[in-house]
């Protein structure tokens, strides 16, 4: 199959097209570019699996562009749900809920909850407004690093799709927040740029005595994700990246540094690949940063942030792509 890329405003009605009849089509979000299919036509939903080659007992989240469209999706919809949404929809989170009959279970990976986003992007919104609600993964191959641009998905998953929506750089550059709503207290599954900080301020009106949210695992976090197809390990401090730098190298082997520029005159003449000055900056060019260090190099040492907020859920895909490996 030949698979091309557009841009997002020329290529949108084709997208929709595509969607209503039963294809894939890859979109653009403000985390990750999403590869999407109409989240009511078990067939078309099938081919996201086999696309990626992704396990079947890893849920699919549903992209939705109104509130409306939950009711056809979810039902025993808690009233918090509504003050999340409000609060933070369209953005980075994905709520779950109670699944619908609606709802093919090859979507849920045959569970009876299913995630709920819905995107800021507005290309990824008017998708969904002119085709149907979409079920849709990170558009990368199973466990490989998630895409930021639409090359980086060219390179992952060209030949498996017909088509790219091209909308540039996205704008957040990690997954979504996922909170269960389903648990008793509500809990985070998988942590994002929405962070517990945040939600407790909605949650705590809502729940009583205080309870304060948990951090679990989502399924899907059980595997080894996002990781470079090189060597890479998280560095405590930059000069622990620099010593590490120095003796793989002696080793022959090439190594990068993937850390924010205040750290450049430590790294001197060293390869680094800059990850701007914040830690926004640090979370929209992580994935794109480990895409380029992979291709370029082989071996990726990177910057290790603290562990609060954003800094906490930027690190936990940091270990993701190091397998916990630290210097
Ligand atoms: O930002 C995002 O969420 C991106 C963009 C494309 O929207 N999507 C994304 O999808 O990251 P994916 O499939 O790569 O990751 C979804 C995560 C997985 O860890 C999955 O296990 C979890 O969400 N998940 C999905 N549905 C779930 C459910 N019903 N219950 C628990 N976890 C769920
Ligand atoms: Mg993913």
């Amino acid at each position: 199959m030949e698979t091309r890329i557009i841009s997002a405003k020329d290529g949108i009605d084709e997208a929709a097209s595509l969607i209503l009849s039963g294809e894939l089509v890859v979109f653009p979000t403000e985390t990750v570019y999403g590869l999407g299919a109409n989240a009511f036509n078990e067939e078309a939903v099938k081919k996201i699996f086999v696309a990626k080659g992704r396990p079947q007992d890893n849920p699919l989240i549903v992209h939705i562009s109104t509130l409306e469209q939950v009711r056809d999706i979810a039902v025993d919809i808690p009233e918090v749900f509504y003050e999340l949404a409000n609060k933070f929809m369209p953005g980075p989170i994905t709520l779950i809920l109670k699944k619908s009959n609606n709802i093919p279970s090859v979507v849920t990976a045959g569970g009876d909850t299913v995630g709920i986003r819905m995107p800021s992007n507005e290309w990824a919104r008017k998708l969904i407004e002119k085709s149907a609600p979409l079920a849709a993964p990170s558009a990368n191959r199973s466990k490989h690093i998630s895409p930021t641009t639409a090359k980086h998905v060219y390179d992952d998953l060209k030949g498996e799709i017909p088509l790219i929506l091209d909308d540039g750089a996205c704008k957040v550059g990690i997954e979504s927040t996922v909170l269960d709503l389903t648990s008793e207290t509500p809990t985070i599954l998988r942590p994002g740029a929405i962070t517990a900080e945040m939600l407790v301020e909605v949650l705590g009106e809502v729940l009583e005595n205080g309870k304060v949210i948990k951090i679990a695992k989502a399924p899907g976090m059980k595997y080894t994700h996002y990781a470079p197809k090189v060597k890479t390990v998280c560095a405590i401090s930059i000069d622990h990246a620099v010593a590490e730098y120095d003796k793989v190298k002696n080793e022959g082997l090439h190594p990068v540094i993937v850390a924010r520029d205040i750290y450049r005159d430590v790294v001197c003449e060293r390869d680094q690949i800059s990850l701007g000055v914040t830690i926004e900056d640090y979370s929209r060019n992580i994935y794109a940063a480990l895409h380029t260090a992979e291709e370029n190099f082989d071996y990726i040492i990177v910057e290790q942030l603290d562990n609060k907020g954003l800094a906490g859920s930027i690190m936990n895909r940091v270990e993701k792509a190091s397998g916990g490996l630290k210097v």
